[in-house]
């Protein structure tokens, strides 16, 4: 797979996906002081320090640089400060995979943003990257995350049962996948 071009920002209908700057640190530290969000994700810290989000941005730009990894912040319209970040982590060249993560700041989940961001990213995953095929994992009990990926055309693929221990409580995990060619008959 060979990565070509790069561009800074994506947008469509007024939201914007940018890349992270150290100067979202600090708004990215608000967004994530709430333990619902780091409940259903992998790779976020609780609680969350400014030294957290630092380290994740450093690493992000770090990725980007490498072509592993392509997270963006979420910018509503209207907005100027993120709101939440979507990405396309572990960029696999030899296999031309990426896997999706998300989050959405408490205020601004269920108005449709994640669904209309991770959107975007499979427009520059599959179209710019040239991605053969996209993966995700979602928590049997995190509805929402399923849902984004389901309206998004992604087909549940299997489940690693009780995989997962959340709050106490072992949970599935639920697998889901989009080739280039689902994604192109859909757009
Ligand atoms: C997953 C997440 C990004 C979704 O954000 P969002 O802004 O609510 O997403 P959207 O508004 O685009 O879509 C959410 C969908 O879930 C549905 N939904 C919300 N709560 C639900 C519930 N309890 N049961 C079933 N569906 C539910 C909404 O109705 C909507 O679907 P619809 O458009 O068909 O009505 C957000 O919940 C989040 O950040 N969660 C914590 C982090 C996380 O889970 N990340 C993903 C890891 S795999």
């Amino acid at each position: 797979m060979k990565i070509i071009v790069l561009p800074k920002i994506l947008s469509r209908n007024g939201l914007i996906l940018r890349p992270l700057r150290i100067t979202d640190a600090e708004t990215i530290t608000k967004c994530l002081q709430d333990g619902r969000i780091k409940h259903w994700t992998m790779r976020i810290p609780h609680p969350y320090h400014l030294k957290h989000a630092e380290g994740f941005i450093r690493n992000v730009q770090k990725g980007r640089r490498r072509k592993t990894n392509f997270t963006f912040g979420i910018v509503p319209d209207g907005e100027k400060q993120v709101v939440g970040a979507v990405s396309l982590m572990n960029v696999n060249a030899e296999h031309a995979c990426a896997e999706l993560g998300y989050w959405m700041s408490l205020p601004w989940q269920g108005c449709g943003l994640a669904t209309e961001a991770v959107r975007l990213m499979l427009h520059f995953g599959f179209r710019r990257l040239k991605l053969f095929r996209i993966y995700a994992s979602a928590f049997g009990p995190n509805l929402p995350s399923q849902r984004v990926l389901e309206k998004n055309g992604f087909t549940h693929e299997g489940t690693m049962r009780k995989a997962m221990i959340r709050g106490g409580k072992r949970c599935d995990l639920l697998n889901y996948g989009l080739l280039m060619g689902e994604y192109r008959k859909r757009i």
